[in-house]
């Protein structure tokens, strides 16, 4: 890949709100993105896996016990089960019976709105492949015409190499929270447009070397105003935020 021609070329804003809206809301819930878009942010992360019956649903955690009524590993429920499921009341009252979300309700949502998504690949262990080639099936059927293409990423190299092989055309971001020493190879091999990057381990060298590689530089989670300022003066091209009632979007 070549170093980058032509900063404008990137269709994504510098500005991306985290599971929605941070901890303001219940994470990856539509109520939460309809709270961070009231923020004035207009691109979205989120963590999707696959329900018993192979349906993308979003979802953090491997199990349901923490974010939603329910109990047990995500993928052992039915996206009908699911659907029973309310994702809203451990966060308080005011949002209960929110539901688990589809990523077709995501998608409907988002492009009505003229949003933007970073769509996080998060395999239930053990089901990376499976997982990785589904969500990236489904987000090609899903966004086919968008003027922008949803953004994949996932730290699981196996799930991206499956994305690749059933939809070449989405973008894909590697996560990494460490950066081993092969980093650049690791995304030429996975044919990647970015690295997403834990904050603590960019500096402005790795964003450097990255641009002049031909790849963007994304990092996670950057809650703190004076440090997302000088990942930005360093060229960062986007930075994921739990703080959006503090750290005003820019485009
Ligand atoms: O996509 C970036 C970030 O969301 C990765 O960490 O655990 O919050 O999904 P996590
Ligand atoms: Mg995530």
């Amino acid at each position: 890949m070549a170093a980058i021609a032509d900063p404008r070329a990137w269709p994504y804003p510098r500005h991306i709100a985290h599971r929605g809206a941070g901890k303001l809301a219940p994470e990856n819930t539509l109520a939460a993105f309809r709270h961070g878009a009231g923020f004035g942010y207009r691109m979205f992360e989120f963590d999707v896996k696959l329900s018993a019956d192979g349906k993308p649903v979003l979802m953090h955690d491997a199990t349901l016990d923490r974010t939603t009524s329910g109990k047990g590993r995500v993928d052992a429920l039915t996206l009908g089960e699911l659907a029973q499921l309310d994702a809203g009341s451990w966060h308080g009252p005011a949002w209960a019976g929110e539901p688990v979300p589809t990523l077709a309700a995501i998608a409907r949502y988002t492009q009505a709105n003229g949003f933007l998504v970073n769509i996080e690949i998060k395999p239930v262990p053990g089901t990376e492949v499976r997982t990785g080639a589904a969500v990236a099936l489904d987000a090609a059927a899903l966004w086919a015409g968008a003027a922008v293409p949803p953004l994949l990423s996932s730290f699981s190299e196996e799930a991206l190499a499956a994305a690749a092989s059933v939809a070449p055309d989405l973008p894909r971001a590697l996560l990494l929270d460490k950066l081993p020493g092969d980093w650049l190879a690791r995304l030429h091999r996975l044919g990647c447009v970015a690295l997403d990057a834990n904050f603590r381990e960019l500096d402005e060298g790795v964003i450097a070397a990255a641009h002049a590689a031909g790849y963007r530089v994304l990092s996670y989670t950057v809650n703190d105003r004076a440090k997302a300022a000088q990942l930005l003066g360093w060229g960062l091209d986007g930075l994921i935020t739990d703080a959006v009632d503090q750290i005003a979007p820019r485009l």
